[in-house]
């Protein structure tokens, strides 16, 4: 089985932001229910879904928990910037492709209880390949060996995916960098991932900039969380163009 190693400059970023993905990761511990299987999503790209997911996993493996990341966002894998492996490495779209079998594509890593399903090679079908039946078979598969399971996608305000990801996991999360999202696209996602039958856990501020606030709250930089907004549309290199709103844009 392959090993993946986090690259330093990740490693460190965990390490700087371990605190607040503990605090996201108690959360839904204690939610009360019992979510394994758990979709993160945002509106755009780049508001740090990758980087949410990878530290969220993190978090649930180093306190002890049996997890997977699989990197779902088959169009544009940022796992080769994550981890490093000296190993060839299949991925996600080769097993859901019938092309290799899901333990082929399971890797092992450095980090004790963390196991990952790289994105694999870019599919020329990735919407319609997490719609085949292997998808289902796996979330099943991996249900029984994990004690969670966090999934990356891609921004479901341009491609449907993470909604259609959601509906065999067991929660969702966006993730937003305030100032991007306007309120109402994020109340519209929010919706859409319910519409998908999982449970709608929150919105993740990402990089919310504590410094910035205006009670000078705090310290730096980092990770905010909170329970409340969500929802949305869209656009990009995933496909149509996003429709400009004059919603008020979530701070
Ligand atoms: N809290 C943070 N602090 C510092 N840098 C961050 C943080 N969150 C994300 N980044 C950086 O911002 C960039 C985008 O983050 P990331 O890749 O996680 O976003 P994404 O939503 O997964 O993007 P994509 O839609 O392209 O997959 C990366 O270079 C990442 O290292
Ligand atoms: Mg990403």
């Amino acid at each position: 089985m392959p090993q993946l190693e986090l690259v330093r400059a990740k490693a460190q970023m965990v390490k700087s932001l371990e605190e607040y993905y503990n605090s996201i990761r108690t959360n839904i511990q204690f939610s009360g229910r019992n979510l394994k299987v758990i979709t993160l999503t945002s509106a755009q790209p780049g508001e740090g879904k990758s980087t949410t997911a990878t530290n969220l996993a993190i978090s649930f493996a180093k306190a002890g928990f049996r997890t997977l990341l699989i990197d779902a966002d088959t169009r544009n894998s940022v796992m080769s910037g994550t981890f490093k492996s000296q190993e060839r490495y299949e991925g996600l779209s080769s097993y859901l492709s019938g092309n290799a079998e899901l333990s082929d594509v399971i890797c092992d890593t450095t980090i004790d209880n963390l196991m990952v399903i790289p994105a694999g090679k870019i599919p020329p079908n990735p919407t319609s390949l997490i719609q085949n039946d292997n998808y289902d078979k796996m979330i099943e598969t991996v249900r029984d060996l994990y004690d969670y399971v966090i999934i990356d996608t891609p921004p479901l305000g341009r491609v449907v995916d993470a909604a259609i990801i959601a509906h065999s996991s067991d929660a969702s999360l966006l993730v937003t960098k305030p100032g991007v999202d306007k309120r109402r696209t994020l109340t519209k996602l929010k919706d859409q991932l319910e519409q998908s039958g999982s449970v709608f856990l929150g919105v993740i501020l990402n990089r919310f900039d504590f410094k910035a606030d205006k009670y000078g709250y705090g310290y730096g930089y980092g990770y905010g969380y909170g329970y409340g907004y969500g929802y949305g549309y869209g656009y990009g290199k995933y496909g149509k163009d996003e429709k400009s709103s004059k919603d008020k844009k979530v701070k």
